[in-house]
Parts: structure tokens; C-alpha cells; sequence
């Protein structure tokens, strides 16, 4: 009798014990078709400081989302990657269409896909030249500095604030150097950006508040600059390298700076994408490859590329990961979406596309075994620096 109520308490405790564990097992329980257990992949691959992402665009590709019957392109989004970007979701013409109204539906939507499937979150972005809101194109014609200023702050914090703790990388400040080939060289966009036009007497005040923004409704993200023809060390690099200098001896807390990666095979590749991410990673900056895509010209009637530009095209890819992989300091590769269906390539570069890694039945290209074949020799649990 005694011995059996003992067992009773025993198995009562067993259980109460167990239940919650069970429970909490099955809350967290993989969806179908994404596997933990599955090791060759590329989240599972890569060293484990280094994050491996992927743009989505959560409005199109992530409202529906049924943990227990996940589309083919959500398992393939989960399986592959330990880190998502909103392809547009944070945008401001997303995040604020009026000047009243914050809307953070398919961003929440997004953000709840990667909690379910252990995923951390790059935002982007803060404060860009393109995709704002109508309001903000026409209140800004006749913004004074402060009226700028009051906008961008109230975005910034409000933003940030709703994520705060869900996103590892916030992308501040995105394009906010031109081109050489822009009128006027290289230099901040104070004509195309709102903002900074409002600002335009002293622009990198604006900026440099925008990251202190920031840091305030979030200080545990890393603030990044972000931009792309940003691989190489080269006039527009040598610009944010110069302002990365100021602004950390100015005190602001200014943590990343991001090479977006937009590769085209019309354009050849500057191999110095190593030693670039090496003199931002001396200032004590973290960097990352952002929105990695290679864009191949296609001549009309043609089904595909030529075997040439395939292979060039994970020579590519590689290389900047590669980059990546050697330089400690770098904690994220993320590529700009897939499979080629959902590229925005073909929709900005008219003639070109194939950009992204994986077919649109989701088999991998050659970029995508050259990538994972990358993270497979990198030393496990360190970058190659470390090893
Ligand atoms: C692109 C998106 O991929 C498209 O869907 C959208 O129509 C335009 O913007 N640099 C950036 C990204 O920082 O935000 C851009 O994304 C691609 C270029």
C-alpha cells in the first residue's frame, strides 16, 4: 500500500514534471518539412557566430502562414536560413502610409515566421531615399530642418520601439552616398533623400541622431550603414569609411556597415571586398554581406544562361561569402531572396535575371553548392580567422 502510493507520488511528480517539458516540446515542435536534423543546410553549416539570411517579403509570401502546413517556399525559407530581411515590410511606405497611422501587419507577420522556426531578424529600413510614402514626398517640398528632424525622430522610435528585442541588425541609414557617376560624385544624397534635403546644412547631424534614435528605442540592435557598389574598397567605400571615422569619434553608436551585394555579370568584380570588410572590422565595426544577388544578362529567346555564366555566377556568390567567412567581424550573409520567381532583378534590369540560388522548383544552383561546400570547410563553430 505504502509502496504503491509512493509510486503514485512518484509518477504524480514524474508528471508534472514531464508535462510542462512536453508541452513546452510541442509548442516549439518543427513544422513539417524542416528538420533540425537535417545538418546539410546552410543555416547548419555555417559557423555559429555567422548568421545566414535571406530577404522575404512577408506581405506576399508569409500572411497565410500555418505552422502545421507550411507552403514549399516557407519550408525551403526555414530549413536554409537562421536569418530573414524584410524585403519591404519595414519600409516606410509599409510601416507608415500616413502621417498618423503606423501599420506593422506583414512585418509582425514575418517577425512571428522567424520566432516559430528560430530565426533572427535584420530591419531595414530607417531612413532611404526610395520607398517612402506619398505624404513624406509631398510634406517634405516645404519641411524645415526641425520639421525633418520631428518626423524621422517619431519614425525612428516608434519603429524600433515596436521590435525592440526582435531584430539583431537594424540597417539605419541605407544609400545615403551617390555614385561617381551621379551629378556631383560621390557624396550624401542630399538632393534625392527627403531627409537629408531638409537637412541639407548639415546633414550628417541628421544622420548621426538617427542612429542615436535608434539606440535609445533599442540598444541591443547593431546599427548598420548599408549600400551597395559597397564590396570593394573604391570612391563611394573610401566615403563611408571616412564617415564611419567621424561618426565613432563623434560618439555615435554606429555598429555595422553592410555590403549589399548586388552583382551583375555586365560588371566585372572587385576582389577587394575582403580588404574593405578588414578596415571597417579596424574601426571596431561589424560587417555583412546584405542582400547578396547575381544578375545575369539573358538575350532575348534564350531559355537560361550559358554554363559560362553559371559557373561565373557561383565564383560570385562565393567569394563574397567567402569574404564573409574570413573576416571575423562579419555576422551575417544574407541573399536577396529566391527562388528566381521572386527576384526583383527582371522587374528593375530589364534583360537580366537568374539572380538568385535556387531554381524555381527550389533545386539548388551551383551557386548554392558552392556556398554550402564554403560553409562546410569553415572551421565549425568559429570563423576561419579564429581557427
Ligand atoms: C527592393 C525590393 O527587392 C523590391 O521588391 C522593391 O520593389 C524595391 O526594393 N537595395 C535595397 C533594397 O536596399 O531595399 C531593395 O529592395 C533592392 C536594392
Amino acid at each position: 500500500m505504502r509502496r504503491s502510493l509512493r509510486s503514485l507520488v512518484v509518477a504524480t511528480a514524474a508528471a508534472a514534471l514531464v508535462l510542462p517539458l512536453w508541452g513546452a516540446t510541442a509548442a516549439n515542435a518543427e513544422p513539417p518539412g524542416y528538420s533540425h536534423a537535417d545538418k546539410d543546410t546552410l543555416r547548419n553549416q555555417a559557423p555559429r557566430d555567422l548568421a545566414i539570411g535571406s530577404a522575404v517579403w512577408g506581405k506576399r509570401d508569409l500572411v497565410d502562414y500555418d505552422r502545421s502546413a507550411p507552403t514549399e517556399y516557407q519550408q525551403v525559407l526555414s530549413a536554409q536560413f537562421s536569418s530573414l530581411t524584410p524585403e519591404n515590410d519595414m519600409k516606410w511606405d509599409a510601416v507608415h502610409p500616413a502621417p498618423d497611422v503606423y501599420d506593422f501587419s506583414s512585418a509582425d507577420a514575418l517577425v512571428a515566421f522567424a520566432k516559430a522556426n528560430h530565426q533572427q531578424v535584420r530591419g531595414h529600413t530607417l531612413l532611404w531615399h526610395s520607398q517612402n510614402p506619398a505624404w513624406v514626398t509631398a510634406a517634405s517640398q516645404t519641411w524645415t530642418c526641425d520639421q525633418a528632424r520631428a518626423v524621422l525622430e517619431d519614425h525612428i522610435r516608434t519603429v524600433v520601439g515596436h521590435f525592440k528585442g526582435e531584430i539583431y541588425e537594424w540597417d539605419v541609414a541605407n544609400e545615403i552616398f551617390q555614385d561617381t557617376w551621379d551629378n556631383g560624385g560621390v557624396r550624401l544624397r542630399t538632393e534625392a533623400n527627403p531627409f537629408l534635403k531638409a537637412c541639407a546644412a548639415d546633414p550628417i547631424a541628421l544622420l548621426e541622431d538617427a542612429f542615436r534614435w535608434a539606440h535609445e528605442a533599442d540598444p541591443e540592435a547593431v546599427l548598420f550603414l548599408n549600400d551597395y557598389n559597397a564590396e570593394g574598397i573604391n570612391e563611394k567605400t573610401d566615403a563611408y569609411y571616412a564617415l564611419a571615422q567621424r561618426m565613432l569619434a563623434d560618439g555615435v553608436p554606429l555598429g555595422g556597415f553592410g555590403a549589399q551585394g548586388h552583382l551583375s555579370l555586365l560588371y566585372g568584380f572587385d576582389t577587394s571586398i575582403q580588404a574593405n570588410f578588414e578596415r571597417f572590422a579596424a574601426l571596431g565595426l561589424q560587417v555583412a554581406v546584405t542582400e547578396a544577388d547575381v544578375r545575369i544578362p539573358l538575350q532575348a529567346g534564350e531559355t537560361g544562361p550559358t554554363p559560362e555564366q553559371v559557373a561565373v555566377q557561383a565564383e560570385r556568390y562565393d567569394a563574397m561569402l567567402e569574404a564573409c567567412l574570413n573576416v571575423t567581424a562579419c555576422s551575417s550573409f544574407t541573399v536577396w531572396g529566391f527562388p528566381d520567381a521572386n527576384s526583383w532583378v527582371p522587374d528593375v534590369f530589364p534583360g537580366e535575371g537568374w539572380a538568385t540560388i535556387l531554381e524555381d522548383d527550389y533545386s539548388p544552383k551551383p551557386a548554392f553548392d558552392a556556398m554550402l561546400e564554403s560553409l562546410r570547410e569553415a572551421t565549425p563553430g568559429t570563423s576561419p580567422r579564429h581557427g
